[in-house]
């Protein structure tokens, strides 16, 4: 069923309180619960009270009240995905017990279990799978007590949300413990963990004072692996204290580590639930990139409680709200710890590779959607990513005080209760003394604008104006901010610094005194998110090249080096190759090699980087994965050819770097110290198509693998040799074997290990992917495993996309299966499969085809049916 974002409807009832009694033995759990039932103050007429419950999940045992069985059909009525009581009189205790099966749970909504332990996952509507309740977000409730109750020996650890009020043994072996959380809550942040666990504590001192139990827990084996998880964990709590004036406020914060787990992590009141990915980091098996990454999603959940928690959403329509919001908190937050303009360059990738995508497909929707058949099906790069972009509006349009004036003034209002974007909206708003209404059309408009800019110099008058038109989905035009600074062409100095223009029109002039003829740098910082491009059509390469050395905007200036590359990939593409556009392309990236300009590794490794075939592709109108792959690889070998010298040179200087380092470091300058190195030993590694050259790449990888820092040079060094062919093979197979035997069966290597074969460049990778699906460390109950090797290969574009389709009949045939198991996991990888449009029409008939067959399949999940029919609408 399809629900709508307009027919909202508050509660009749209201759930205050509840108490919980978990049973759990091996094969059956029980679940008793009481709820304390109140009419909704705010509502007239009362009426039935409905309960949430997924009957395939729970069995109903029994339902009282005050000791007294209801009758069915008279008092109560039951159907498959509720329960309705009638007309409960105001203070009613509603006694419900249920039978649940997490063993058999392969869905992961709801309680599981993930090796030795049972957990949960109730975001958006897992609770419905544990007990019959108003399973929606604006039925906030104390859980005042929760019992947990399992075998000692086999589960000594059980956690819930709040703070332990009672435990004990019990006969039999048994022991139970009782948890309590004041802060009322919606269902969506229960949590309960029973396990055999091992952690870490520590403690944090908010700035008022109160001392906090830090826990951090994990299966047994991988307890060495918490620390920086921990750190990380400190690190946000200060951090949001420092910026947003935001205190920790309960006397405990646990999280666990869970193998098992459909999305990143989950902001449980004071029980963080994290996918092991996002939490296990020790320097032999992450990479940079996992540091980042725990450190990011440590600080995402963290930040959570107060934006998502202490004010949460209303209803689901509203994700964004949450998402967005943290978003924003946490990319700000892992700006901070490492480098603000290289997070900014990674973010904004990301937004065009993933976000952009989504916009030019069937699932393209507003940051805040209109309507939705499975709600897991809405937590989108759009909602998160998109989402954290408009935040990033109101900060770039309010400025940091005035963003910060907006923050407190929305705790001040909301605090306790679930509300709606349009609230955020009107305290930034109120507290700026600003009228946002325009902005709030940003909430309401699918797809990605564009902005269209063309310029002109005056030199009798001296001024320089610059004309913006913008289109977009919306009937009227977006408030778009556009910051804009200018550069003077002559002596190559910033005349006119950083300025927002308030886009508010569908055509707009803005105009500026200046000295002399200027290059204007537009949508520095990536102000909105949005497609820049030239009125004319023409890209003005000569300005571009201008930007890439001189701009003072780093941001800008990578971004004009990516568009000179851009350029000429296009036209490598089309087999129109000017020379003077190859003559920028190699001065722009002869001048990053020599690192004018430039103080941070990082930013010089993404500005020698090619844009990713992901980003290409959304400058297609018709996506050709092969031509694109084709041509960007062709013009990675004409920069590595041409440089190869001082490519060398440079990896060797590096490399004395890397050495005199020392021990491995994950702070910004070692992390682009490796990353500078490993772009070297790419691009000398893309030089390969002579025997000789075979050998020579392999030996220089292998060397590289040897004698590898730590995990990124590891992962750098195995994904060169995985595609290597020729004199190459023999190195690529003693890599792999050698990565292989080297994880001695720690899931997160093995899954990197499937990862970079799924990648690899090879002509017969479909075939080894599907070889690999027999590998005995293979399965797709485990979804870190499952996309390790699957959903990877699907981002091996020119494999996925063969012209033969048997990369989509790969992809089909596996969601037969997968479906039965896991839909959140299912529906994700079909999306692989639903921008048919996108490509030529022997493609698009291909991919069609096996949307097709999905659709008719029966039965198929609710999650999976939405995505493949939206696609085929
Ligand atoms: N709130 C979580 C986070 O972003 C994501 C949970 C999503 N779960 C889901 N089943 N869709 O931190
Ligand atoms: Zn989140």
């Amino acid at each position: 069923v399809e629900v709508f974002r307009t027919d909202y409807k508050p509660l009749p009832h209201l759930v205050t309180k509840i108490n919980m009694d978990f049973v759990i033995e091996n094969g059956k759990t029980t679940v008793t619960s009481e709820l304390f039932i109140e009419p909704n103050s705010s509502v007239e007429g009362g009426g039935d009270l409905v309960l949430d419950g997924d009957e395939s999940c729970v069995k109903l045992m029994s339902v009282s009240i005050d000791g007294k069985e209801l009758e069915k059909g008279k008092e109560y009525d039951l159907e498959p995905q509720k329960m309705i009581i009638k007309s409960p009189a105001p203070g009613t205790v509603l006694k419900t017990v249920v039978e649940i099966v997490p063993e058999e749970n392969t869905q992961l909504s709801g309680l599981y279990k993930s090796g030795p332990m049972y957990c949960s996952q109730c975001e958006a509507m897992g609770f419905r799978r544990i007990t019959y309740y108003p399973d929606r977000p604006d039925n906030m409730a104390v859980f005042e007590n929760i019992r947990l109750e399992a075998d000692e020996k086999d589960y000594p650890v059980l956690l819930s949300n709040g703070n332990l009020v009672d435990s004990g043994k019990l006969e039999n072996g048994r022991h139970f413990a009782s948890w309590s959380d004041p802060f009322p809550k919606p269902s969506y942040l229960f949590a309960a963990v029973v396990g055999n666990l091992g952690y870490i504590e520590d403690t944090y001192t908010t700035t008022s004072g109160r001392e906090v139990k830090l826990g951090v827990y994990s299966e047994k084996e991988n307890v060495d692996k918490l620390h920086y998880a921990m750190d990380s964990l400190k690190r946000s709590m200060k951090w949001d204290e420092d910026k947003f004036g935001l205190e920790y406020d309960l006397d405990l914060y646990n999280i666990v580590a869970v193998e098992s787990f459909n999305m990143g992590a989950m902001e449980n009141k004071g029980l963080n639930v994290f996918n092991t990915a996002y939490v296990l980091a020790d320097k032999d098996t992450a990479s940079d990139a996992d540091f980042e990454r725990v450190e990011g999603v440590i600080g995402h959940e963290y930040f959570h409680n107060w934006t998502g928690n202490r004010v949460t959403c209303r209803d689901w329509f509203q994700l964004t709200l949450k998402e967005g919001l943290t978003v924003f908190r946490d990319q700000e937050f892992s700006g901070d710890m490492n480098s603000n303009a290289v997070k900014r360059i990674e973010d904004v990738r990301m937004v065009r590779a993933r976000q952009f995508a989504e916009d030019a497909g069937p699932m393209a929707h507003p940051i805040r959607p209109e309507s939705y058949i499975s709600m897991d099906n809405f937590y989108t790069a759009t909602v998160y990513v998109k989402g954290a972009e408009v935040i990033r509006m109101y900060n770039t349009l309010l400025g940091t005080e005035g963003f910060r004036k907006g923050m407190d003034l929305y705790f001040e209002r909301h605090d306790g209760t679930g509300v709606t974007c349009d609230d955020f909206l009107q305290a930034m708003a109120d507290a700026n003394d600003v009228d946002l209404s325009q902005f709030s059309l940003w909430y309401s408009t699918p797809g990605t604008p564009t902005v269209k800019y063309s310029s002109a110099y005056d030199a009798s008058t001296g001024v320089f104006s610059l004309t913006l038109e913008q289109e977009s989905k919306s009937d009227k035009p977006l408030h778009i901010p556009v910051s804009v600074g200018l550069m003077d062409k002559e002596s190559g100095e910033e005349v006119v610094p950083t300025t927002v223009l308030d886009l508010k029109e569908s055509k707009q002039t803005f105009e500026f005194n200046v000295k002399g003829d200027v290059v204007p740098s537009i949508l520095r910082d990536f102000s909105a998110p949005v497609k820049l491009m030239p009125d004319s059509g023409a890209v003005d390469e000569e300005a571009l090249a201008f930007l890439a050395a001189e701009d003072t905007d780093g941001f800008n200036r990578w971004e004009a080096g990516q568009r000179l590359y851009t350029s000429s990939i296009f036209q490598n593409m089309n087999g129109k190759e000017s020379e003077k556009t190859l003559q920028y392309v190699f001065d722009a990236f002869e001048r990053t090699l020599k690192g004018e300009k430039l103080d941070d590794y990082s930013i010089q490794a993404y500005a020698l980087l090619l844009p990713t075939e992901a980003t290409l592709s959304e400058e297609m109108e018709i996506i050709d994965p092969t031509a694109i792959h084709k041509a960007r690889g062709a013009v990675k070998q004409k920069i590595a050819r041409k440089f190869q010298n001082e490519i060398s040179a440079k990896y060797e200087e590096l490399s004395g770097l890397v050495e005199a380092d020392g021990e491995l470091s994950v702070d910004a300058k070692s992390i682009g110290l490796r990353r500078l190195r490993n772009v070297m030993l790419e691009y000398l590694c893309s030089i390969k198509e002579t025997p000789e050259e075979q050998k020579a790449a392999a030996e220089l990888a292998k060397k590289h693998f040897e004698n590898a820092s730590g995990m990124t040079d590891k992962m750098a060094a195995l994904s060169a040799l995985a595609s290597m062919e020729g004199k190459g093979t023999e190195a690529r197979d003693w890599a792999l074997q050698k990565f292989y035997d080297d994880a001695d069966g720690y899931s997160l290597v093995v899954d990197k290990w499937f990862s970079v074969q799924a990648l690899a460049n090879l002509p017969d990778v479909l075939d080894r992917v599907k070889k690999l699906t027999k590998h005995p460390d293979f399965t797709l109950e485990v979804p870190n495993r499952c996309r390790s090797l699957v959903s990877v290969f699907t981002m091996n574009a020119p494999a996925f996309h063969n012209p033969s389709g048997e990369g989509y009949k790969f992809i089909g045939e596996l969601l037969v299966e997968l479906d039965k198991l896991n839909p959140q996991v299912s529906s994700r990888l079909a999306s692989s499969l639903i921008r048919w449009r996108r490509y030529d029409e022997k493609l698009g008939a291909l991919m069609k085809a096996e949307l097709e067959k999905l659709k008719a399949m029966k039965p198929i999940s609710e999650d999976l049916y939405e995505i493949v029919s939206k696609a085929l609408d």
